[in-house]
């Protein structure tokens, strides 16, 4: 975590145009779909992470390069097609065919033209501010021979694939949450505005102050439990000799795997009220934290798990306390719950007016 707070310029760059953009939406009275723009400010902040360029997703409302359709098209297909493996090579042929390339070509231009621009320009010397993006990092690497240009396009396009609607959605799960439920909005807002008022955080809130304070920690971890963004089963297979899991023996090759939503549901490991969002639950019964804690699949598990994890902690740490102090969200129909869909994402989809909320700062 220490190695990620070097992107904090970045985020709080992008956090500034996401609030100027919801003033804007406040004034006009507009009713806008929360997730879509949580999707745009994450690839807008994993872009200017990654590359120094943000996609221009937030100014402009919209998928301005046509990667968002291309990510969802290739979610939903490898959902799908992870069920139905036997159709897979038929499938590859006939996209082929409708396609006429690759079906991620937009993105993979994206990616490799960054990538490449940047080496040309020195290994990023050139770019606009002095942070250390993930790409001059990687750069460095390619420099010292450490590893090569395809592997530098790999985990750059990795950072925009995995990181992008992922981190939107979790952001759109907290929102939803939290001003469906104004006792746990109120909490929060008491913790930030208590510590502003203390002169314990800053505009916007930085990392070091965001960290430690205690219900915010407890609605990220609560968002993750109940709106895990990974809607399938992560898959691992079984090594060489056959294992016991669970009482059962199970033969080698055999494709294993849990589901982030059934384990966080579970009552055996979370108590009666597992489907309720309750924060509380992470600060009340100290005693089988650990447990409960290990039992957190958001993230995946493993020699697999989420390498961006602490991206998206710092993202969430620093955005969330910024809206929460300032933005008001009202629900376009407040009876009707939020409409969800699973392919490999499950994506949230609800509509909001945007307020901005009394400035509590100023008192
Ligand atoms: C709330 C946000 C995020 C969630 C819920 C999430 C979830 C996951 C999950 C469930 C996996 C599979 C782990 C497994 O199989 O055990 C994964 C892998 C991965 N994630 Fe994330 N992720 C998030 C954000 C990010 C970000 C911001 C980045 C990059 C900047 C990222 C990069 C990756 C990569 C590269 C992998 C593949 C790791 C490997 O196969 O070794 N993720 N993520």
């Amino acid at each position: 975590m220490s190695a990620m707070v070097s992107y904090e310029d970045a985020i709080d760059r992008m956090t500034t145009l996401c609030m100027r953009k919801l003033d804007e939406f406040a004034k006009e009275k507009r009713l806008i779909a929360i997730p879509n723009f949580m999707q745009f400010y994450a690839w807008d902040v994993i872009g200017e992470i990654t590359f120094d360029q943000n996609f221009g997703m937030m100014e402009n409302m919209g998928d301005t390069q046509g990667v968002i359709s291309e990510i969802h098209t290739a979610n939903n297909n490898m959902a799908r097609l992870g069920l139905l493996p036997a159709l897979q090579k038929p499938y590859r042929i006939l996209e082929k065919l409708i396609f006429g390339g690759h079906p991620m070509a937009r993105v993979i231009n994206y990616v490799t033209s960054q990538c490449q621009k940047h080496r040309d320009s020195n290994t990023g010397a050139k770019m606009k501010s002095q942070y250390n993006t993930f790409l001059r990092k990687i750069l460095e690497l390619e420099a010292a021979h450490k590893v090569e240009m395809k592997n530098v396009f790999d985990a750059c396009g990795s950072n925009i694939g995995a990181g992008s609607d992922t981190t939107g959605i979790t952001l759109s799960a907290a929102i939803y949450y939290l001003y469906r439920n104004p006792d746990k909005l109120a909490k929060l807002r008491e913790e930030i505005d208590t510590m502003t008022s203390n002169g314990l955080i800053s505009d916007p809130v930085t990392y070091h102050q965001a960290k430690d304070m205690p219900y915010l920690n407890a609605v990220i971890k609560e968002t993750l439990r109940i709106h895990p963004a990974v809607g399938t089963i992560l898959p691992r297979i079984v090594p060489k000799g056959g294992m016991t899991l669970g009482g059962y023996y199970f033969l080698e090759g055999t494709h294993v795997g849990t589901n982030a939503w059934p384990l966080h549901y579970s009552e055996a490991v979370y108590g009666p009220d597992a489907d309720q969002y309750r924060p509380e639950r992470w600060l009340e019964d100290k005693s089988d934290f650990e447990y409960r804690d290990s039992m957190m699949f958001a993230f995946g598990g493993g020699s697999r798990t989420c390498i961006g994890r602490n991206i998206t902690l710092l993202e969430m740490t620093k955005f969330l306390p910024q809206i929460v102090r300032k933005i008001d969200f009202k629900f376009e129909d407040r009876e009707k719950p939020w409409d969800r869909s699973c392919s490999f994402l499950v994506y949230p989809s609800y509509k909001c007016w945007v307020d901005l909320r009394e400035n509590k700062d100023q008192k």
